[in-house]
């Protein structure tokens, strides 16, 4: 596809990677795009780039609208990520920058991945801005969201937010607007992105959406280095965000587990079944079958989650300990948690799970639940009653 122009003067000039389906472990089934704009005012600005190999694609759109990409004056970098920051040594190279505006850790982030401690950067902070004619660029710096690097634009006369990682999503599409695409599609991916990329970055997304609200910007479009521009539902992405970084769920509870011999999966479903028969939604997902990335997104929607594993060589199964890891390092929080596996002689996976929930802050309903060999009726009336109560206390805290 081409460039598309946005706005008077503002263009769309990224790359749509349609093929990609492992971005650094999530899995982005539907490709994702790497956003890329240019502002043409007396001075002409290119914020952010694309990912190293979509950097001809990028030339090739920025031609389309200027001719030359040495109209180019000013490269603005809200995030050095290398999917938005891969091209910026041929971008330099190519368009002469009179002047490289980002954040101090952004500059030192660019010197440590393309050693040019000489090109012309200019450091910003929160409030300054820049004129380019009849526009004004205001940055707003953004620790954490995603990188310590990261920085947003305002482009005040326009009511636009060029938001690098925030409000985006790993969506490949051939239209460029929320209000063109597939609202339950975009939704779904948008959810899958924080869960997996924001999420443990959600009390500075806090304290970004407080800056937005202190500093009285009216957003009417959010333009973000990934997915597509937000015209029709930019109260409906903020609000989402603001639920999400406050960690607010809904009435549900995810039941996981992996299993060896079917112990421990016969208990998940009939934890599955209590939660049910409390009249509680549930899901249940056996990890060495799931996508992790997927999962995510259901763990940050779910307010409780009911964890099972065989124990193995005194541990938890390995399928289990590898979502619990990556998991962990999202940092989900205000979840009900409860374990429970089965064993053959030690029983150590209970014990590891619940540390797990200290670990994430999860309050845990239960001590847990472990089953030597193989369940009876009776242990699965007793899962079937953890189930119920972990539903109850989901009912209690949800008031559903
Ligand atoms: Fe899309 Fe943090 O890079």
């Amino acid at each position: 596809m081409g460039a598309v122009k946005i706005k008077e003067g503002f263009y769309w000039v990224g790359a749509v990677d349609w093929n990609v389906r492992d971005f650094h472990g999530y899995t982005t089934h539907r490709g994702t795009t790497y956003n890329a704009y240019l502002l043409v005012d007396e001075k002409i600005a290119l914020f952010d780039t694309v990912k190293a190999p979509f950097f001809e694609t990028l030339m090739a759109h920025i031609r389309e609208v200027i001719g030359d990409p040495q109209k180019i004056d000013y490269l603005i970098i809200n995030h050095i990520e290398p999917d938005h920051g891969g091209a910026i040594a041929k971008v330099v190279e190519a368009v002469k920058p009179e002047k490289i505006f980002c954040t101090r850790n952004a500059r030192l982030g660019m010197i440590g991945y393309f050693h040019q401690e000489d090109w012309p950067f200019h450091e910003v902070k929160t409030g300054d801005e820049l004129k380019l004619g009849r526009r004004t660029v205001k940055f707003i710096e953004t620790p954490m969201v995603h990188w310590p690097d990261s920085m947003v634009s305002y482009l005040p006369e326009d009511k636009i937010l060029i938001s690098q990682d925030a409000f985006g999503e790993h969506y490949a599409t051939s239209t460029r607007f929320d209000d063109e695409a597939n609202f339950c599609e975009l939704f779904q991916e948008v959810a899958k992105y924080y869960a997996n990329i924001v999420l443990p970055f959600s009390p500075q997304v806090q304290k970004v959406l407080k800056a937005v609200q202190d500093l009285k910007l009216e957003i009417e479009m959010i333009c973000p280095d990934h997915g597509v521009i937000w015209r029709k539902h930019v109260k409906e992405i903020i609000e989402a965000y603001d639920r999400w970084s406050r960690y607010e769920a809904k009435p549900r509870v995810l039941v996981m587990y992996d299993t060896m011999w079917n112990s421990t999966e016969k208990m998940a479903w009939a934890v599955y079944e209590g939660v049910v028969k409390e009249g509680v939604e549930a899901e249940l997902f056996k990890l060495s079958v799931s996508d992790e990335t997927e999962l995510m997104a259901e763990v940050m929607e779910a307010k409780a989650l009911a964890i099972g594993s065989s124990t193995l060589n005194n541990g938890l199964l390995p399928t289990v300990a590898g979502f619990t890891t990556y998991m962990k390092g999202l940092r989900p929080r205000k979840k009900l948690g409860l374990a429970f596996g089965s064993y053959g002689w030690s029983g150590e996976a209970v014990k590891h799970l619940n540390k797990i929930f200290e670990e994430t802050k999860t309050e845990i309903v239960h001590e847990g639940f472990k089953v030597k060999y193989a369940p009876t009726a009776e242990d699965l009336k007793q899962c079937e009653e953890l189930g119920k109560l972990l539903a109850k206390k989901v009912k209690e805290t949800c008031g559903a």
